[in-house]
């Protein structure tokens, strides 16, 4: 694998302060990008090449773009976070460069050098800084990886040319109304992902194939969907951008990676995060059934989703054919909270980092 360097070549016209500090102030989630990208190209014969830091702007593709017909495409997500002394810090990078790498391997594509990931996610950070909200808050620097394919022709086959780009985004909330929980619609009939699919890459087509069933949600009053397993229809697999935890009292479940789903680096660290603070953690299946049923004889005291873009967000009302129910009375539970907060006080700097995750920039 060849680890190309990157050429600086930095915007003359960045935002004004005046205009940057304004997103800031409310920055939503995904609707602004700092003023630059990252590109590297990659060609068969001659491996990534060409990498360079330039302004952000549009690219500029042939209508017959492989990307554009067959989907070859992955993508990440991750965070940088403004630390108590002012410089910033992003969390578990090189987890999210191997799952970059995993996600490649599945669809056909190149694998991408894990350090030039990370030097590419930090480049763009060190460059765009001043775009990296306050300490002491929820929001960070949201950092989107991906990859497309670029060679131009319809044939059916793994292209011979590649970009790689890094774009940046001020987060705040994903979802507007902050910790406040989620109403959640269990598809039944729908499916995520399949075994022996692409349900555990990172792949674009895997949220356009969630689109319809989360507009189904919506007709049933429903923020998100979760998914089942597409043989038995009966276990918990994940939503359609974030995993789930099931809370019984001092024990926290999350299903088993089973190869249809994505393994979340938040579903990851919360495994230790919660062993850490005295919680038994476990992987195990969930069927909806027991779902349902663990609710109603209260041993299933919380029910959470987590995610980098959401953080851990609470679910409140439950919605399948046939049944409704509320977890912890719609209100966020406090296991949900505690984890919550320890993890962001890490990402912030606040708690000690005992695991290493937080990569200084
Ligand atoms: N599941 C899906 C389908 C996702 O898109 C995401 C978001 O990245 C997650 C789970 C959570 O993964 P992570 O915690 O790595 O962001
Ligand atoms: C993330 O959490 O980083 C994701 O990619 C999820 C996406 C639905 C925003």
């Amino acid at each position: 694998m060849t680890t190309p360097t990157i050429e600086l070549k930095p915007s003359s016209h960045p935002l004004s302060d005046a205009e940057r500090e304004k997103i800031l102030a409310a920055p939503g989630f995904g609707r602004h990008f700092t003023d630059h990208m990252v590109t590297i190209k990659w060609t068969e014969g001659r491996g990534w090449h060409d990498g360079q830091l330039v302004p952000y702007g549009p690219l500029s593709l042939d209508p017959a773009t492989n990307v554009l017909h067959y989907a070859q495409e992955i993508f990440e997500g991750l965070k940088a976070y403004r630390q108590p002394d002012g410089s910033v810090a992003s969390f578990r990078p090189d987890a999210n460069a191997r799952r970059f790498q995993a996600s490649a391997r599945r669809l056909a594509m190149p694998e991408l050098p894990v350090e030039t990931f990370i030097e590419a996610c930090d480049l763009l950070v060190q460059q765009d800084k001043d775009w990296v909200p306050a300490h002491g808050g929820e929001e960070s620097l949201y950092l989107r990886p991906f990859m497309i394919a670029t060679e131009v022709g319809l044939g059916v086959k793994p292209a011979n040319e590649y970009l790689f780009v890094v774009i940046a985004s001020p987060a705040g909330a994903y979802f507007p109304g902050g910790v406040k929980p989620v109403s959640i619609w269990l598809s039944e009939d729908r499916v995520r992902a399949v075994p022996g699919g692409v349900g555990d890459a990172k792949t674009g087509g895997n949220y356009a194939a969630s689109l319809l069933a989360q507009a189904e949600a919506a007709v049933h009053g429903c923020d998100q969907v979760a998914y089942l397993d597409a043989v038995e229809h009966k276990w918990v697999e994940e939503l359609g951008g974030m995993n789930l935890y099931f809370v019984y009292g001092d024990k926290i479940v999350t299903p088993t990676l089973t190869g249809s789903l994505l393994a979340g680096i938040t579903r990851d660290s919360l495994l230790s995060v919660a062993r850490d603070l005295g919680f038994e953690a476990e992987e195990s299946r969930v069927s909806i059934d027991q779902w349902q049923a663990d609710t109603a004889n209260g041993t299933l005291t919380e029910v959470f989703a987590c995610g980098t873009a959401a953080v851990i967000t609470p679910v409140g009302t439950v919605k399948r054919d046939g049944a409704e129910w509320t977890q912890s009375d719609g209100e966020p539970g406090k296991v949900t909270l505690k984890l919550r907060e320890m993890l962001l006080d890490i990402q912030r700097g606040i708690a000690e980092d005992t695991h290493g995750w937080m990569h200084p920039l």
